[in-house]
């Protein structure tokens, strides 16, 4: 599995030959120097609906053959726009032409930028004979997360909030890491605003006084994590 970074929570997981994009926003995130017609993908998967998840959706998706995967209310709303979507809902599972996605909770709130209601935000569990990884989305810590090794396959890396304020910081995230029973973690969701910088240093250093890696990639950033 190949890892592209593009800033914020956006990132690109390419595997069994397809291109899995996560929650894209690109063009309004002043971090990232991206150009969007440069971002290829086969399917869009959005943890929920908040702005700085969603900015380039309907963007992305003009430019690809693509569907999005998410939430009943997100691709309902997209469905209104004729865009092709599988709908998920919490604890629910689908196996794709890329393997098998599982919806799993998310403590945060989801709402898209003109009001419209998100239904509840959630993060992915995916894997495939090539390996298996979550994706947190926006959450707080929760004992919810738990439930991800007892239900999925061990997990070969983690993509966790780590910016603190609107989700988990640093001490959430390790512990976060220790529910999953997940090693190799690659921090999403700081340093984009003000509210949300990190230190580096001491990120890792947390993270490794517990037996853990942090990754913390730069944008633009492609790593092969199998
Ligand atoms: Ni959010
Ligand atoms: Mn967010």
């Amino acid at each position: 599995m190949q890892v592209t970074y593009y800033g914020h929570a956006c990132f690109l997981v390419e595997t069994q030959g397809k291109k899995i994009l996560f929650d894209p926003f690109i063009s309004p995130n002043p971090k990232a120097d991206i150009d969007l017609s440069d971002v290829k993908c086969d399917y869009i998967l959005l943890t929920h609906a908040h702005q700085d998840h969603t900015a380039d959706v309907e963007a992305i998706y003009n430019n690809n053959d693509c569907q999005i995967i998410s939430n009943f209310e997100i691709t309902s709303y997209y469905g209104n726009r004729d865009m092709k979507g599988h709908p998920l809902n919490q604890g629910g599972k689908a196996t794709f032409d890329f393997g098998t996605v599982k919806y799993v909770p998310a403590i945060h709130s989801s709402s898209f930028a003109d009001g419209t209601y998100g239904g509840n935000p959630g993060g992915f569990v995916i894997w495939n004979e090539e390996g298996c990884f979550y994706h947190s989305g926006d959450t707080s810590l929760t004992m919810d997360m738990k439930l991800i090794p007892m239900l999925c396959p061990k997990l070969d890396f983690a993509i966790l909030c780590i910016g603190d304020n609107f989700t988990m910081g640093i001490e959430e995230a390790v512990l976060a890491a220790e529910f999953i029973e997940c090693d190799r973690i690659i921090g999403c969701h700081y340093d984009t605003f003000g509210y949300i910088e990190i230190d580096h240093a001491a990120a890792k250093k947390a993270f490794s006084a517990r037996g853990k890696q942090l990754h913390l990639l730069s944008i633009g950033d492609r790593k092969d994590l199998k």
